[in-house]
């Protein structure tokens, strides 16, 4: 019989790649999505998706009946809690909203998985973002890192990981947690800082646009590409054993550097079109991350098929598509 999946945040970035995987690998694939006005958004990174192996729902992890529902008739082998308020500078705009979600969403469908299939195997999309500026003598974060947030998104973030880890050890479930450095791709929403500069220099390439502005440019992250993070969660929810893995590539560049990289592979300068604007600022920055994900690689054998210029240069023939 074929194995279930169940996703919450199915149509996001990762959610419509892990289904595309799991796909792969002969699953039948459930999600929920949440309504919103435009009936189009609703689904529109995994409609090629939907009727050919995929089933979705409306719901939400703030919505308790819907996740129990859905448990209960699926009855998934694996459930992916991938679902959040994703954006951290938006989560100091609305730090109520993203709590809610990010931190009591993983308490409701912990409750909901506990209290009706807790044979199945639960994966918790944990965040780089728990660590905020704690950084180990050798300059990497680790498993064994102190977290100490600096955003209302890596605060909820941090009570998601550690409630997962507490219902695994209370009641002895297969709760694991991905710790998953930056990850993006051309499916990367456009208001994140790699998708938000790839499209502007195309657009600038093309004399669509004069300018790009950006916040923060001297800070540094490990940027890797969602596919090779969605296989990671297949893995450590598949591990023997319940576990906490951290993902990364083990590189960091700044987004100046990443900058540099695409104005230049389009023949131009990022110093004449990116200038600063306090808006794109954090109230706390976060300046540096880079992962070492050595437990990933030595336990399950992971590593990234993309490198960092890999990763950009598929955005930028994306957008080179799409503004031809
Ligand atoms: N979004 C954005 N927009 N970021 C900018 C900008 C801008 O105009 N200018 C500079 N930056 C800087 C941010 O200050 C941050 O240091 C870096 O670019 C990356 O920002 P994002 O792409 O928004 O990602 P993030 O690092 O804040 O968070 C992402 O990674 C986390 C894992 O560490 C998100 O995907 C989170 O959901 C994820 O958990």
């Amino acid at each position: 019989m074929k194995k279930k999946a169940f996703i919450t945040g199915i149509n996001g970035q990762d959610g419509s790649y892990l289904a595309e995987y799991l796909l792969e690998k002969e699953y039948k694939v459930y999600g929920i999505v949440r309504r919103n006005s435009i009936a189009e958004h609703q689904e529109s990174r995994i409609d090629h998706l939907i009727g050919n192996g995929v089933e979705t729902d409306y719901g939400d992890l703030l919505d308790v009946s819907s996740l129990e529902k859905m448990i209960r008739s699926i009855k998934p082998d694996e459930i992916y809690n991938i679902a959040a308020q994703s954006h951290v500078r938006i989560s100091m705009e609305i730090p109520q909203f993203t709590v809610q979600t990010n931190a009591l969403g993983v308490l409701n469908i912990l409750e909901a998985y506990k209290n009706n299939h807790p044979q199945a195997r639960f994966y918790q999309a944990s965040s780089s973002e728990m660590f905020g500026r704690s950084v180990d003598e050798d300059g990497y974060q680790r498993e064994t890192t102190k977290m100490s947030p600096t955003s209302p998104y890596g605060c909820s973030k941090v009570f998601g990981y550690n409630i997962v880890k507490h219902y695994r050890n209370a009641y002895k479930l297969f709760a694991v947690n991905g710790i998953l450095f930056n990850h993006e791709s051309p499916r990367r929403g456009s208001n994140f800082v790699t998708n938000k500069v790839v499209k502007a220099a195309v657009k600038i390439k093309k004399g669509l646009q004069n300018k790009l502005f950006l916040g923060n440019l001297n800070a540094y992250r490990d940027w890797g590409h969602s596919k090779d993070y969605v296989r990671a969660m297949h893995m450590i929810i598949n591990h023997a054993k319940p576990d906490d893995f951290v993902c990364a590539t083990g590189v960091t560049n700044s987004v100046g550097d990443m900058c540099n990289y695409v104005f230049n592979k389009l023949g131009l300068n990022y110093k004449d079109y990116v200038e600063q604007d306090s808006k794109f600022l954090r109230a706390e920055e976060l300046d540096y991350l880079r992962g070492d994900s050595s437990k990933l690689r030595k336990t399950l054998d992971w590593e990234p098929h993309y490198t960092f210029e890999m990763l950009m240069d598929e955005m930028i023939e994306h957008w080179l598509k799409i503004y031809k």
